[in-house]
């Protein structure tokens, strides 16, 4: 099989409380990159399981952010759109580079720390090897670009380096069975425009985030309009009005965050936001931030509720997407392990 030039992959967990964060860093870029490029877009479920995941809540999740993909425009016919334990190929690809891996790369995953806290010990295995999970869901496609927020860098940084320790440990045996130099794709991160990491309301110096115990700290894309104004009519400012500069912004976390919002919602800059809201107050900035965000979001919030309630459809496309996945991913792990040595 021949690597592909302009091949997108990118997943999201179904964990619950889908939000603004999600969207604006992942979601909404998903959709536009599907005009340029051949697009794989995963519900990642194999990924939620490191930690506990209730088994009926786990179920709906995934159909959830699957009507999400859709109802944000994403096109399962022209893409692939699944769930990641419909194509057992991921984790026969990440046992691989769990052998690739090296531990004291994985020790220095800045996720495995904040998620598993002080009391490691006790973390899954799972949330440990988590990243060799994700390169292998990047590889197994040798997707070439990769949309995501801000904080998975480290994640892609990881998979770059697989991929180059893999390659070279097998750079003899990649051109013997006429692969070139090298199998694996150096895969390009895609973080950019005004909202790679969205804050949360309620403290502009933490991530906005699905596990937050405050609700005001996020917009859920489940959230109704009402609940959209509310939430952003409470989000904490400081008392100024806003800069006219982007660089007065720096020292404002919380007016940059929002400002950052407002940008990508409009698909803009925040240099754009601030030459029409500079020097004005948040009472103003606030209810033309909040009707913005009911307008581009509430459509998507109808259109994944009414993709919920039909299950039987979000269930089929899944299943129509794992097959064309695994059809690649068949590919992919045949060569494999032809490479490493393995009888096939
Ligand atoms: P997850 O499910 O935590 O988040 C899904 C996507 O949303 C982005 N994101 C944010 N972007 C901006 N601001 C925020 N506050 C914010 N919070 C989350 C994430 O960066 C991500 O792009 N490990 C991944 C899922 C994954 C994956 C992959 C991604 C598994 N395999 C392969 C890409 C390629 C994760 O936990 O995302």
């Amino acid at each position: 099989m021949s690597q592909p030039s302009n091949r997108v992959f990118s997943g999201v967990q179904p964990t619950g409380n889908l939000h603004l964060g999600n969207y604006l860093g992942a979601i909404s870029k998903f959709v536009a990159l599907q005009e340029s490029h051949e697009c794989i877009y995963c519900v990642v479920d194999l990924h939620a399981v490191t930690v506990w995941q209730d088994p009926e809540k786990l179920r709906s999740n995934i159909r959830e952010v699957t009507a999400a993909f859709l109802a944000a425009g994403i096109d399962p016919d022209k893409h692939i759109v699944f769930n990641q334990s419909q194509v057992a190929e991921h984790a026969e690809l990440a046992w691989i580079f769990n052998c690739v891996a090296r531990m004291g790369w994985l020790s220095r995953m800045t996720q495995f720390k904040e998620k598993a806290g002080k009391d490691r010990e006790n973390a899954s295995v799972g949330l440990f090897s988590y990243p060799t999970l994700m390169a292998a869901d990047i590889l197994l496609y040798r997707a070439t670009h990769v949309p995501v927020g801000d904080d998975q860098k480290q994640h892609l940084e990881l998979t770059r380096d697989i991929a180059a320790k893999f390659n070279n440990d097998f750079s003899a045996l990649i051109t013997k069975y006429g692969h070139g130099e090298s199998y694996f794709p150096m895969t390009k991160p895609l973080i950019e425009g005004p909202a790679t990491r969205v804050m949360s309301l309620r403290d502009g110096s933490k991530k906005m985030s699905k596990s937050d115990p405050s609700d005001l700290s996020r917009i859920n894309l489940a959230d109704d309009a009402d609940t959209i104004a509310k939430k952003i009519r409470k989000a904490k400012t400081d008392p100024e009005p806003l800069p006219d500069t982007v660089d007065a912004l720096k020292s404002r976390p919380e007016a940059d965050n929002l400002v950052g919002i407002y940008a990508a919602l409009s698909n803009s800059s925040k240099a754009d936001v601030l030459a029409h809201y500079g020097n004005e107050p948040f009472s103003v900035f606030k209810p033309a931030l909040a009707d913005l965000a009911v307008e581009k979001l509430a459509p998507i919030n109808a259109e994944m509720r009414r993709l919920i309630s039909e299950e039987e459809h979000v269930d089929a496309v899944l299943r129509q997407g794992a097959e064309r996945a695994r059809s690649i991913a068949t590919e992919t792990m045949k060569e494999v392990k032809e490479i490493i040595g393995f009888l096939t």
